[in-house]
């Protein structure tokens, strides 16, 4: 991000949440799970898929992970029972990583049972990188033990990934790649634009070769031309591959992949732990930064 951006950023970081909360809302369904299933069956309706993810991470107690586990739960109940086409993203430190990793592990492990008996499929989102081997070393022992309705992320920018993906082709991995959000040293990611999206497309070739189900989850037209050149290269079905955007953002792109007949899940985010998340995006969109500014100077 330029420099000017991030001091942008830092002084947003100041404004009070109420201000944030209704330019925050653009990006997420509302705060509770009825939100959800609204934007969802609108989606739906329009020829969409959704995945859906409860909001929250780095819980510090057992009970949060619980908890966070229990609404995980009512989402997949409720993705049945309201016939929606949309499947559920989970973070791991929401269930209890980072405080024991045997905790995050029996959360998920529960989660993916659940999921199994509902005929549903959960992603496992990638964080920031000091929990990158314990996510997919995690993947890989629930593969291990028979799940197969669980899929995770890879990062382009991460030095690592080539290697991951090697590991992943092996396991024939169910994978969504993105660029990567988090703020990492030199040492372990690309910071060059280019050479990002130069990753980006040598491990979405290297995941559509070895015929590993890929989510192309970005909204880079560069990205999504490249992705539709190998995809056509390769005569790959529909089957083999799907488009992901976030809630929110490029609605334009969105419609246009849309139109040429191609599988599009939207990444809906749902409730009260919002905060975080907003700033995250507002990181990759100068233009809200200006909107959270101009909200700073108007009179409450
Ligand atoms: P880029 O950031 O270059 O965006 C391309 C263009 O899209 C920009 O020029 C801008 O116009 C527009 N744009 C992008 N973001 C915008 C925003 N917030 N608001 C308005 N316009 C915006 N990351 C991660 O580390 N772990 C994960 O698990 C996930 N999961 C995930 C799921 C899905 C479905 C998506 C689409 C993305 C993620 N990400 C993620 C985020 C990802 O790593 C990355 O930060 C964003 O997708 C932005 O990168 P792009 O590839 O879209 O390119």
């Amino acid at each position: 991000m330029h420099s000017i951006n991030q001091l942008m950023l830092s002084a947003f970081r100041r404004v009070p949440k109420r201000l944030v909360k209704p330019i925050a809302m653009r990006y997420i369904a509302g705060e509770g799970l009825e939100d959800a299933v609204r934007v969802v069956r609108g989606l739906n309706a329009r020829g969409m898929m959704a995945t859906i993810d409860v909001l929250g991470e780095d819980v510090s107690a057992m009970e949060e992970s619980e908890q966070a586990r229990e609404a995980c739960a009512r989402v997949l109940k409720t993705i049945q029972e309201e016939r929606l086409n949309a499947n559920l993203s989970i973070k791991l430190t929401q269930f209890g990583l980072k405080i024991d990793e045997t905790l995050g592990y029996e959360n998920v492990n529960k989660i993916l049972q659940i999921a199994r008996d509902r005929r549903n499929f959960v992603r496992i989102d990638m964080e920031d990188s000091s929990i990158t081997g314990s996510t997919l070393d995690l993947y890989e022992r629930l593969r291990s033990e028979g799940f197969d309705n669980v899929g995770v992320v890879i990062q382009a920018y991460l030095r690592r990934s080539e290697e991951d993906v090697r590991k992943l082709i092996r396991v024939r991995a169910n994978v969504r790649i993105v660029k990567g959000i988090y703020v990492e040293p030199e040492t372990i990611a690309f910071k060059d634009r280019e050479e990002i999206r130069r990753n980006y497309l040598k491990l979405l070739r290297m995941l559509l070769e070895a015929r590993c189900f890929l989510a192309i989850a970005t909204h880079d037209e560069f990205l999504v031309k490249g992705a539709f050149q190998f995809i056509r290269e390769m005569d790959l079905p529909q089957s083999a591959y799907e488009f992901q955007m976030l809630y929110g953002v490029r609605a334009k792109l969105r419609d246009q992949i849309l139109a040429k007949g191609r599988r599009m899940r939207i990444y809906v985010p749902f409730g009260t732990h919002w905060y975080s998340y907003s700033m995250r995006r507002f990181q990759e969109n100068p233009q809200m930064v200006r909107y959270l500014l101009q909200a700073l100077l108007v009179k409450n």
